[in-house]
């Protein structure tokens, strides 16, 4: 294999190697100015009021329930078409998932399936910004505003992403994002809530350490504390902070490159009348061009695995969003006895779907070599 280009590859160089080292040899790897620094940045970058680092995105979405006291009896609006986290986060709690089914354009939330599934149990509504393409905000504001709902955003492949001029995850009560290594940017391990109630950010920031009275470095006398409330420790160390903060000065030429290859790889793609490309942009809809994922036609569908093993064995790396809608994994499975035919587009994403990359790895020379080995691999199964 003359070239191989993974579906995800962290963007890092020396500049990170060094901000580790430097924590390293300062011998304070928790309670320090690198978590502060980089929710500090994180915060002007998404405008938001408040921002807090967390250990991931899903202790992120488990604080936000927890915070809310949403438990046993509550049920959580959740978009069938996501990763088993944005559910997990509910079920952990106690409360109960209600699954929504996705648009088959886009993979986000169907909006118009929402306001059927809202009883007297729904306590809130979690949105995902599918593949970094933001969710119709305003039509999930004016559903929770009638129904007295609170709104969670996962925004964990959608960093940068914006409606208008405005980030995702300033629109809800709260917004997550996640620095899992393929992700926009990375921290190995981590995650950020940012939200503009600052009463609920102390609460999430307090249960994010124990819910202590007093962190670290608010104590007049090391080691004296009281406890306050429930928490639990979900605190990011200085090490993975320190390469959050570098990872965001290089936030913009991230997004840039996602952009241009998603439109490179968009626009020659768009040739290939068998297969339908997750759309990725409308009018003040700005996506964060996680990857582009598209729907193989029925006659290729049932060639899926064969594809994507040709695609692999060519050098060009792929992966599946999501690989089965939450409902239908078997936790969710066994438990609620969901059938397929709820989640009718869900189910036609997960089953004949192909995502590929458009991160900063991916070189001008790299697309033509990728588009080059789809249209042949493509051809083969003809
Ligand atoms: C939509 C979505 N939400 C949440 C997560 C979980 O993120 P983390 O691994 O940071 O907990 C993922 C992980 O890929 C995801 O795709």
């Amino acid at each position: 294999m003359s070239k191989i280009v993974p579906f995800g590859k962290p963007f890092i160089d020396n500049s990170e190697l060094n901000s580790i080292k430097k924590v390293l040899n300062s011998g304070k790897y928790v309670h320090g100015k690198e978590s502060e620094n980089f929710e500090k940045i994180f915060k002007k970058f998404t405008r938001s009021k408040n921002a807090t680092s967390v250990s991931s995105c899903t202790a992120g979405m488990h604080l936000f329930y927890l915070a809310l006291g949403i438990s046993k009896g509550d049920e959580v609006l959740v978009p069938a078409q996501t990763h088993v986290a944005t559910s997990h986060a509910v079920e952990i709690v106690g409360a109960k998932p209600i699954f929504i089914d996705c648009e088959l354009e886009t993979g986000n939330i169907d909006i118009n399936k929402i306001e059927k599934k809202i009883t007297s149990r729904t306590k809130a509504i979690v949105v995902v910004h599918f593949l970094g393409v933001p969710v119709k905000m305003e039509k999930i504001l004016k559903i929770a505003k009638k129904n007295k709902l609170k709104v969670l955003e996962d925004c964990a492949l959608a960093l940068g992403a914006k409606i208008g001029d405005k980030h995702v995850g300033t629109f809800g009560d709260a917004g997550v994002f996640s620095f899992y290594p393929v992700k926009h940017i990375t921290t190995a391990e981590g995650g950020m809530i940012i939200s503009n109630n600052k009463k609920l950010d102390n609460i999430i920031r307090s249960k994010k350490a124990f819910g202590v009275d007093k962190n670290y470095n608010q104590r007049n006398s090391p080691g004296k504390y009281d406890v306050k409330e429930l928490g639990i420790n979900y605190r990011m160390s200085e090490i993975h902070a320190s390469m959050g903060v570098v990872q965001m000065k290089k936030l913009k030429v991230i997004l840039k490159r996602r952009k241009y290859n998603f439109d490179y790889l968009s626009k020659n793609l768009k040739k290939i009348k068998q297969i339908q490309i997750l759309k990725n942009s409308e009018k003040k809809i700005h996506s964060s061009n996680y990857c582009l994922s598209f729907i193989l036609n029925k006659k290729l569908a049932s060639k899926r695995s064969k594809l994507i093993k040709l695609l692999n064995g060519a050098g060009v790396g792929t992966s599946i969003y999501y690989p089965k809608p939450v409902p239908l994994m078997q936790y969710y499975k066994n438990k609620y006895n969901y059938k397929k035919n709820l989640f009718k587009n869900a189910f036609i994403i997960s089953e004949n779907s192909i995502a590929i990359p458009t991160g900063p790895h991916v070189k001008k020379n790299d697309l033509k070599f990728i588009v080059n080995e789809i249209f042949k691999s493509i051809g083969t199964l003809n």
